[in-house]
């Protein structure tokens, strides 16, 4: 039976004061908790890793607070940890000792994430999904995601495409023999995808997942990344002639579907918390897993400004973490994967 106002039937409606009260269901935690649209679960927290060849000790990053990177066994002991801590996932950034002009590292059999890799696969096998950046930006002297087409001080040289495909290749099968489970092609040149399914296909990986960032941008907030790899792209360059411009939606929408087409089993939008319309619009757009990845300038706004007393470190990061949830991301790469884990479950 529904309520009656002034002698007129009158349903719940939202909005239809008197009989509609919303804060009916804020009263309590348990009732708020009840109704709660969007929740957290660590199972979808993917934890990016640093691992640094040739040091004997973890080193910390000054401008990504608590983000070290890793020895070979210090990553092993970190990585058994977050699976005991039920996080789903981890991605793998390497940072070689010696870079050169095609990053040769990234697909070397003993590159350190080839090796890393192999380490994780025996400790922890698939308890925890294991993935591994493809990239060649830590990996090249330059500090582009592919080979130049000319001399890297030249104001006219570019990444060439069509020549990273071949090294996306070679990277995807040697990530993929390591053990990894799904590679994750950064890179955004075009094809990249089709590239990377057609070698691992042709290697015998046809199980081996593709998570794309399909919708990457180029973005000032992967300022302490680009420290946590040690990269400095050459000339004062940038990267926005293969990365997106932040201007544009539908743009991404069209790398999604490319993506789509080529094989990606998972679609990324990164950044995260600048781009929850582009994470919305994505998710409206397709029918498989969408991640998120909150990046190292969102995360490092976070520790500034708690440390300085400014926010509340926990509810701030609660609050963002649920947002990117909310705006439709099903899996969250973020750097605040093992402190929720540890806080928050
Ligand atoms: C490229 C790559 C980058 C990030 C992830 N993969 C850096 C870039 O494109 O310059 C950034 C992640 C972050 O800022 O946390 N290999």
């Amino acid at each position: 039976m529904n309520p009656s106002v002034n002698g007129l039937r009158c349903p719940v409606v939202a909005g239809n004061f008197p009989v509609s009260r919303p804060r009916r269901l804020r009263r309590s935690d348990a009732l708020r908790h009840l109704v709660a649209e969007t929740r957290l679960d660590v199972a979808n927290l993917v934890a990016p890793l640093f691992v640094r060849e040739g040091i004997d000790e973890p080193q910390p990053i000054d401008s990504l607070p608590g983000v070290v990177q890793h020895t070979r066994d210090s990553l092993r002991a970190e990585v058994s940890e977050l699976a005991s801590l039920g996080i789903g996932a981890v991605i793998l950034f390497g940072v070689p000792s010696t870079k050169n002009s095609i990053g040769s590292n990234a697909f070397d059999p003993e590159g350190i994430v080839q090796l890393c890799l192999a380490d994780l696969a025996g400790d922890v096998g698939d308890r925890v999904v294991l993935m591994a950046d493809l990239c060649v930006d830590e990996y090249t002297d330059h500090g582009h995601c592919g080979v130049l087409d000319g001399p890297a001080d030249d104001p006219n040289t570019s990444v060439d495409n069509d020549a990273t495909l071949e090294i996306y290749g070679r990277i995807a099968v040697a990530q993929a023999t390591a053990g990894a489970h799904v590679v994750a092609p950064s890179g955004m040149m075009d094809g990249q995808v089709e590239a990377i399914r057609t070698a691992l296909d042709t290697a015998g990986f046809s199980s081996t997942a593709i998570m794309a960032y399909s919708a990457k941008y180029a973005s000032a907030l992967y300022g302490p990344f680009r420290d946590a790899v040690d990269v400095t792209i050459a000339s004062g360059g940038n990267r926005k002639g293969y990365q997106q411009d932040y201007r544009n939606v539908r743009e991404a929408l069209v790398e999604v579907d490319a993506d789509l087409a080529q094989g990606a089993d998972i679609v990324m939008v990164k950044p995260a918390l600048s781009y929850l319309d582009v994470i919305a619009a994505v998710r409206a757009h397709v029918n498989v897993p969408v991640a998120a990845y909150h990046v190292s300038g969102e995360y490092a706004m976070l520790k500034a400004a708690s440390a300085n007393g400014w926010i509340d470190h926990d509810a701030v990061a609660v609050e963002h973490l649920t947002a990117i949830k909310r705006a439709g991301a099903d899996v969250i790469l973020t750097y605040l994967a093992r402190w929720f884990a540890e806080t928050q479950q």
